[in-house]
């Protein structure tokens, strides 16, 4: 802390940046604990950071990186703190956490259609931004408008206009990092091979990125939602079964999202409990284009105009992130996230449809277990047009949709967790195999982790890698010999360099 400080007050960096349990604990407490959305972490963590430092320029952060080196401290980077185990504020070794929020401007060129997009921007605040300047632009990344961009567009980036138009790295064509040795670089001058990268391999395991910048991507000015919902007494067994077959090729306009839970409903046989599938959808045009669409590929559900909604891209934002219709588009500046609770996520990714007994057995699992819930988000459409290298991201062509399990609880239990892990065994015949592939930014320390100490070797990280990246973690774990042999950027599950014992 004294090498930071005496650094800042040598560039005359503002000393306020710096919060240490010491020299103003309340305000260290009050930053830490903001972003802390999974209790998990509040009290399971062993250490708490030395510091917390909140750049406002990349001199502050080249002095951080530096005095950490020098004095053997890890640094955890965070943006958005929705890492959902937490890597990116806890830690079991002695660690500052450089905090992203103050470099979060967003600039926006329209001649060219792209913006530069600092890391410690929300979701939120770029859509609000965008929309801003643009009825007609738009970016495809996440649903959640806090969800920071730091760790999502460097992790993937998946949205609700991603059949059409990919994941947040696919739109990517610039950015700058600060490497383990301080160094500023922009694409030109860290390479192609870092490039490719902080493009989906995680930014963490390579430095700390200050900005990207991005190709907005093209959206009319009318798009429709809508959000029907079908229990088991409504066929929602068959109608699952049925969007398998047509939700990875319907369309590329349209994408078909799944949410599944068990519900209390009086018409349900057992007991009172009955499964819910709710098609959450967004479609890029009118309502008039929409229902032949769906009158030819999916009838069974039976939409019609009535349970549509035509607005604009912004406001769609706001409704898939399930604000009531009115809500002014100022909540997606709000970067406090909503509702602490427990929460654990996993995820697979889909090949083959899973039959209607798979089905079942899963829908026994959702009715053991109130506060859980699935996500179905269909591949296919732009996201099947990029080849498995293209980017760190391989969850390419082949792919019919991906499985997000989630479940939240208020009280400390050891049960929830337990249940996720057994719907997941159960889940093995019906999902990907050798390797069974995991979505990175819906990280899981189940999957596999390196040594708390961080010297982690390519043989125990090939256990993670492979799920995440596939054939592409071998490429990464090049990368990083070449960008940080020393493995100064670690965490339980960076990339390792090869010289890792
Ligand atoms: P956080 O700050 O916790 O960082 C996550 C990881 O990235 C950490 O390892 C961190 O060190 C690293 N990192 C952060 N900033 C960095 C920087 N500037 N340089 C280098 N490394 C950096 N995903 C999705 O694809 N689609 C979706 O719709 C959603 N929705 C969603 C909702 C909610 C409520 C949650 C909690 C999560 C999601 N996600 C998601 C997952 C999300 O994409 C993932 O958790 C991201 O990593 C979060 O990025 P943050 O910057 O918020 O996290």
């Amino acid at each position: 802390i004294e090498c930071i400080t005496s650094k800042f007050q040598a560039s005359n960096s503002s000393q306020n940046v710096i919060y240490t349990p010491r020299n103003n604990a309340a305000s260290y407490s009050s930053i830490y604990q903001s972003f802390l959305g999974n209790l998990r972490f509040l009290s399971t963590s062993p250490q708490r950071p030395l510091a917390i430092i909140t750049p406002t320029n990349e001199s502050e952060i080249q002095a951080t990186i530096h005095c950490s080196r020098k004095h053997g401290t890890q640094i955890k980077v965070r943006s958005g703190g929705h890492d959902y185990e937490g890597l990116s504020y806890i830690s079991q070794t002695p660690f500052a956490i450089v905090d992203m929020r103050n470099l979060r401007a967003i600039s926006i060129d329209t001649q060219e259609n792209t913006a530069w997009i600092q890391t410690g921007a929300t979701l939120g605040e770029v859509y609000y931004t965008i929309a801003e300047t643009s009825r007609t632009l738009a970016f495809p990344a996440g649903v959640c408008p806090t969800v920071g961009v730091g760790g999502h567009f460097s992790g993937g980036g998946y949205g609700m206009i991603s059949r059409k138009h990919g994941i947040a790295v696919d739109n990517i064509i610039d950015a700058i990092i600060i490497n383990a040795n301080g160094q500023i670089l922009n694409r030109n001058s860290m390479g192609e091979d870092l490039f490719w990268a902080i493009r989906g391999g995680g930014g963490t395991s390579f430095g700390i990125v200050v900005a990207f910048k991005v190709n907005l991507v093209t959206i009319p000015e009318t798009v429709t939602v809508f959000n029907v919902s079908r229990t088991l007494e409504q066929n929602a067994t068959q109608l699952v079964h049925k969007w398998q077959y047509i939700s990875d090729k319907i369309d590329e306009n349209l994408l078909l999202r799944l949410f599944i839970s068990s519900v209390r409903s009086p018409a349900a046989s057992n007991g009172n409990r009955t499964i819910q599938a709710s098609f959450t959808s967004l479609f890029l045009g009118r309502v008039e284009d929409l229902i032949p669409i769906m009158e030819q590929k999916f009838p069974e559900l039976g939409l019609v105009e009535q349970d549509c909604i035509e607005m604009s891209w912004i406001e769609s934002t706001l409704f898939f992130a399930g604000f009531p219709n009115g809500t002014s588009l100022d909540v997606l500046l709000n970067r406090t996230q909503q509702n602490s609770v427990y929460f654990k996520g996993k995820s697979d990714y889909v090949r083959e449809p899973i039959p209607e007994h798979g089905l079942q057995g899963i829908w026994n699992y959702l009715n053991e277990e109130n506060g859980s819930q699935l996500q179905f988000s269909p591949y296919g459409g732009a996201l099947s047009t990029v080849s498995e290298s293209e980017t760190p991201f391989p969850h390419r062509s082949g792919n019919i949709f991906m499985i997000h399990y989630a479940v939240v609880w208020t009280t400390d239990s050891p049960r929830h967790i337990n249940w996720i892990r057994r719907l997941y065994r159960y889940m093995a015949p019906f999902v990907s195999k050798s390797p069974r592939a995991a979505y990175f930014n819906y990280r899981d320390l189940d999957i596999g982790r390196n040594n708390i100490q961080g010297n982690t070797s390519y043989r125990q990280a090939s256990v993670w890698g492979f799920k995440y990246f596939k054939n592409n973690f071998n490429r990464l774990v090049r990368v990083k010999t070449k960008v940080d042999p020393s493995n100064f950027f670690r965490n339980e599950q960076s990339v390792p360099p090869l010289s890792s014992n």
